[in-house]
């Protein structure tokens, strides 16, 4: 695909993958994805915004072909998807500096072998002059790697943020054009990548207060000309204050588990409480992170294998533990043979998540009355607790 003009002397590069199916080998991508990289052509100087995934250099040495001369590459962060093409693009231009912020420099050298000499480390707030064209550099740490920035382009007030803002989308538009799709995927992208780091987000989103930004060009997935829609979106899921929903991953075995699911579900929705169940054997892990963005509560659903929890469900609570999201509360439910420690075993996987623990309801085989019962007590105390809260 050719570079396209974004404004006057700035052009979108890079490549659309739409077929990759999984990312780092861990993160779904439903949608595929894209590799934004961006050329900005001053009077005086021309400066390449990062650049893309290894497997897509032939899209981007084409697309540089036109590009005669370079004097920088720009390196807003150091992971490959957007760094892995650079030491062929210094190749390509030997005059060319690489520019990275001072935790980059060194992440650029360790995991891409360029020479210490090929890179200057730019300061939090420093402008770059290109004739006609200033960019400036802004520190944004923990989206998603310590040493992420942003670059602005203050004439054209444009805001090439990289990872942040970002959405797993393999598109031919280069604007977003369906909100609601891109709003799916970048709310995923954030549940994945960027939720860890929820606290560091609102201070950046704050230091990017002063600035016009007219324009948002991430480096996955479309570009926003309105960005207020994406802002917005940030500051909703940043939110100290969840919603109130109830995320239930669980798995069940020989049915007992589900039965018990099946019954909080209808119990939680008779109380007003929205929830989305989420089988392990089978689900999308991305759909279950975007469910813990919002969430108050997490319920976790397991059968007990030999005496402990599931091994999907280790996967699922350990991803819960990592993503740090913002709930309040938890409980566990699930059954057993003859003896569990399962209730013990999520417990301790689980520390990051400062919840209220509301309680666990084990069932010895099938649940029985008692335990149905169990469980419209826990539906009503989920519902008091987020009542507590005036949770919408
Ligand atoms: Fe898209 Fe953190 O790389």
């Amino acid at each position: 695909m050719n570079a396209r003009q974004i404004v006057s002397g700035v052009y979108w590069m890079g490549a659309l993958d739409w077929h990759r199916r999984l990312f780092d080998a861990l993160i779904p991508l439903p949608d595929g994805t894209s590799y934004n990289a961006y050329l900005v052509r001053g009077q005086t100087k021309t400066a390449l915004i990062d650049t893309a995934d290894p497997t897509m250099q032939r899209e981007l040495l084409e697309q540089l072909e036109h590009v005669p001369s370079l004097d920088y590459v720009i390196a807003n962060h150091a992971e490959q998807d957007h760094s892995g093409l650079i030491p062929c693009v210094l190749d390509k231009y030997p005059q060319a500096t690489l520019l990275a912020s001072a935790k980059g420099k060194p992440m650029l050298m360790d995991h891409l072998g360029v020479a210490e000499s090929r890179v200057r480390v730019v300061a939090d707030g420093e402008t770059l002059p290109l004739g006609g064209k200033t960019l400036s550099f802004i520190y944004t740490p923990w989206v998603h790697w310590p040493e992420t920035m942003v670059t602005y382009l203050r004439e054209d007030r444009i805001l090439f943020s990289c990872d942040f803002f970002g959405s797993h989308l393999a598109t031919s538009d280069l604007y977003v054009t369906d909100e609601g799709r891109v709003y799916e995927a970048a709310k995923r992208y954030y549940a994945e990548i960027m939720m860890p780091f929820r606290a560091v987000i609102r201070k950046n989103l704050d230091k990017l207060k002063p600035l016009a930004i007219e324009r948002i060009a991430p480096s996955h997935g479309p570009l926003y000309d309105h960005p207020a829609f994406i802002l917005d979106a940030y500051r909703d899921w940043i939110a100290d204050t969840p919603k109130n929903e109830v995320v239930l991953p669980y798995i069940s075995m020989h049915g007992s588990t589900e039965k018990m699911v099946n019954h909080l579900v209808g119990a939680l929705v008779e109380r007003g409480v929205r929830v989305t169940p989420f089988n392990l054997a089978s689900t999308d892990i991305g759909k279950l992170a975007m469910a813990l963005v919002d969430a108050a509560t997490l319920v976790v659903g397991t059968p007990t294998v030999h005496v402990g929890t599931h091994p999907a469900v280790f996967y699922a609570a350990h991803l819960a533990n990592a993503l740090r999201p913002k709930l309040k509360f938890a409980a566990i439910v699930g059954s057993y043979g003859w003896s569990s420690k399962a209730v013990e075993q999520i417990a301790g996987l689980i520390p990051n998540l400062k919840v209220e623990v509301l309680g666990s309801i084990l069932a010895r085989g099938l649940p029985q009355p008692a335990d149905l019962a169990a469980l419209d007590t826990l539906a009503e105390t989920i519902a008091g607790k987020h009542r507590e809260l005036h949770l919408h």
